[in-house]
């Protein structure tokens, strides 16, 4: 039977969420990843390294028995200092994330003013200690422009602080690829479901919830566009998958959330897309090798084989509704 093996795969842009959907979830990104960047978003935020050092010992406990490193960030708020910031690093927690108010989920306690003189100075102090910045880069305009909108601080920071490393998280509008390209300290990821989704996804048809994420999914030529970068394992994108799981209800009712549960099926899917394309011997630069030396990962022993099998998606996982719920895919879990 035909099959691939992947050393060491990351995703570098995970939300486990904490407590009971934590258990429901971790399995799935065990079993694929080596390791995630974990995202502090979480009701309320990891605002502080003693909030994060008790959080990633709970990730660790839900992994079991598998061997996984999971990366843990801080929620960049004004309250951070250079204490703070010392004590991260001497901890091992190497990412903060920037959420600009407002914009998703989690969201409330974000950075109302990007620029201003209190997070220009903890910026200064995560260049100096080679803190890795992580953003998510919408404004609050017109949903289709916002991260267009956002270029301008991505451009500001990338020039004020040049030795500062600067992720572009989950990139989702073609015109955002040379903005990376251009700046040497800036970086993105890219989601499975950018590359492989539009907008037609969620409106084309009847409204569907379940594709619904922010940066919201956009034109065809910008998944086409987005797609050929992760095709060619662009040295400058890594995989960060932004599996981000909301309970059915939360999804489905008025509340309407943000956010694509795609972690039970990220590999075998991101498999069938480079054997379409004939791209296969770079999915594991794609998906492992790029974000080794980005971040200055070591690769783990770890090994995920993929066999080309019919893998039945289920409907519905403890509550949650997975991305291509229902479907099914040619690869799956060797
Ligand atoms: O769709 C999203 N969901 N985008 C984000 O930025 C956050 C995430 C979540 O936490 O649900
Ligand atoms: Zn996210």
């Amino acid at each position: 039977m035909e099959q691939i093996t992947l050393k060491s795969p990351l995703d570098m842009h995970l939300h486990l969420r904490d407590g009971e959907v934590l258990k429901s979830v971790a399995k799935y990104t065990a079993k694929s990843f080596s390791g995630a960047l974990v995202m502090p978003n979480l009701n309320p935020p990891i605002l502080n390294v003693d909030s994060a050092l008790a959080y990633k010992q709970r990730i660790l406990e839900a992994m079991g028995e598998e061997k996984f490193n999971p990366m843990m960030s801080l929620y960049l708020t004004e309250s951070l200092d250079r204490n703070e910031l010392l004590k991260a690093k001497d901890n091992g927690i190497c990412f903060l994330k920037l959420y600009p108010k407002g914009a998703t989920t989690g969201s409330e306690n974000g950075v109302s003013e990007i620029l201003n003189p209190k997070i220009l100075e903890i910026l200064e102090i995560a260049q100096e200690l080679d803190l890795i910045l992580s953003i998510h880069g919408e404004s609050n305009g017109f949903v289709l422009e916002r991260e267009a909108e956002f270029h301008q601080v991505f451009i500001e920071l990338a020039e004020t602080f040049p030795r500062l490393k600067i992720i572009f998280e989950h990139l989702s509008d073609r015109r955002s690829i040379a903005v990376v390209e251009k700046y040497p300290n800036l970086y993105a990821t890219l989601t499975l479901h950018h590359i492989s989704m539009s907008l037609d996804d969620v409106i084309g048809g009847a409204l569907n919830p379940h594709a619904f994420c922010k940066p919201i999914l956009k034109t065809p030529k910008d998944r086409d566009a987005l797609r050929e970068v992760a095709l060619n394992a662009h040295s400058k994108f890594s995989f960060g998958s932004d599996s981000a799981p909301h309970l059915q209800g939360s999804k489905e009712n008025a509340k309407g959330a943000a956010g694509i549960f795609s972690a039970p099926i990220l590999l075998p899917t991101l498999a069938m897309i480079f054997e379409a394309h004939d791209k296969m011997d770079n999915l594991e630069r794609f998906v492992s090798l790029n974000a080794q030396r980005i971040y200055g990962i070591h690769a783990s022993d770890k090994q995920v084989i993929l066999v080309k099998k019919p893998m039945a998606i289920p409907h519905e996982i403890h509550g949650i509704v997975p991305l291509n719920a229902g479907g099914s895919l040619t690869w799956s879990f060797g």
